[in-house]
């Protein structure tokens, strides 16, 4: 039917070559990314963005955490279920949000207050979104299934990729601070 047939092109358009090296990969998905990420709805990006990354390199899990409040709440993800909230001081994604920098943890279990929603995740990486403000909006949370997946190029590559797309990712201006 109509819609299989949209949603075979769709992906295929945006298919990676997985044996690529890492460098590759990420180079398709700048080019990629500016592409799919046409939309004004910070959500509808937010969830492609995620599946993007995700079919690039197969993370065990990809997803987004928005800042609400004084709590981060999960967005649009690919992987296993994931915890709802996640608070201030605990984590590692907490960490990336407070800092307002790049997080990369090589091995989890060797991280104080690690918050585990997955047993299979070994190493993660967490990147800030902000808005043109410089606020952290929301993070962008990647977890591997193996220890010290990632390196400061990693952490650096996806930044770049996000700070280029972060008006796509987030609503303009904070709500309720127009
Ligand atoms: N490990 C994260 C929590 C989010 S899940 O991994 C999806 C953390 O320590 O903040």
């Amino acid at each position: 039917n109509a819609s299989t047939v949209e949603l075979r092109t769709m992906a295929d358009a945006f298919a990676f070559d997985r044996n690529a090296p890492r460098k590759a990969r990420y180079d398709q998905l700048d080019m990629q990314c500016l592409a799919l990420l046409s939309d004004a709805d910070p959500v509808a990006n937010q969830a492609n963005f995620a599946a993007l990354v995700h079919m690039a390199f197969g993370w065990h899990w990809v997803g987004f955490y928005r800042v609400v409040k004084d709590e981060l709440v999960l967005g649009p993800f690919q992987g296993p279920v994931a915890c709802t909230r996640l608070f201030k001081d605990r984590g590692v994604c907490a960490l990336a949000w407070a800092r307002n920098e790049a997080v990369v943890v090589q091995d989890v279990d060797a991280f104080p207050g690690h918050v585990m929603c997955s047993a299979v995740s070994r190493s993660e990486l967490v990147v800030p979104v902000r808005d043109a403000q410089g606020q952290v909006r929301a993070v962008f949370d990647v977890d591997s299934a193996v220890i010290a997946d990632f390196e400061q190029e990693d952490a650096d590559r996806l930044q770049r990729l996000i700070d280029t797309v972060a008006e796509r990712l987030i609503d303009e201006p904070l709500p309720g601070h127009a």
